[in-house]
């Protein structure tokens, strides 16, 4: 069975479908630490911004693993590499690339032909798994996800104002949103799920009910 978890940045989305994993006793699939890992390769090997052909080659000659604990690069952990401030925004490139967003999709379906998973991303139930048994959309006010986003920032030791965090969060909801290829947006079959003022332990009993009501 795939349980699909789509929904903007901050909407709680990656601790909660980590915890549903767990309760429900399926594997974690994280498609955003692909995106991000893959513009952490483009990085390191200095490709053009501007040249999505090169973008895109060198993603599909990276090794990317998006393992339930760890993020692998070639074999390095870059788990902690992936998460800054300037990887968070280079992402948009490897996101909004057609080629890169083919490539990475095919990674995702091989992963999940392997046992029941928790995949989550933003087309997971649109593009990725459009047969996915269960497809849940988390939704919460731009407010709230900045906030969340900066307080893990900060325990991270980032430097950073609330105000840029929402600016920067309003920046990719567009970014993610507008794209031709696999744009952020609910499947017409998934329910909707408001994280507003919800314990991660709360959002979670809901979806485990959701979940089992399509078993
Ligand atoms: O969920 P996240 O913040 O780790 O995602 C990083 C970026 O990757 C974000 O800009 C959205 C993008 N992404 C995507 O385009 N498709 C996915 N399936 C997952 C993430």
């Amino acid at each position: 069975m795939i349980v699909t978890i789509d929904g903007p940045a901050g909407a709680g989305k990656s601790l909660v479908a980590r915890m549903l994993a767990e309760r429900l006793g399926f594997r974690f699939l994280d498609t955003g630490a692909m995106y991000r890992a893959a513009a952490l390769a483009a990085l390191r090997r200095n490709v053009d911004w501007n040249d999505e052909s090169a973008v895109a080659a060198v993603v599909a000659a990276a090794k990317i693993e998006s393992l339930p604990d760890r993020v692998l690069l070639d074999g390095e952990d870059v788990t902690q590499a992936i998460r800054t401030v300037e990887i968070t925004k280079l992402t948009r490139h490897t996101a909004n690339n057609p080629q890169v967003r083919r490539h990475l999709v095919a990674l995702q379906r091989h992963v999940v032909a392997a046992g029941n998973y928790v995949t989550e991303g933003r087309d997971q139930g649109t593009v990725a798994f459009p047969n996915a048994e269960c497809k849940i959309f988390l939704v919460a006010s731009p407010e709230e996800r900045a906030r969340r986003r900066h307080r893990d920032l900060v325990a991270r030791g980032e430097t950073i104002a609330l105000e840029e965090v929402l600016a920067q969060q309003t920046e990719r909801d567009q970014s993610d949103s507008a794209r031709a290829a696999g744009p952020l947006i609910a499947a017409p079959d998934a329910v909707e799920v408001n994280t507003d003022g919800l314990t991660p332990e709360q959002v979670v009993d809901k979806l485990v009910s959701v979940a089992r009501n399509k078993t």
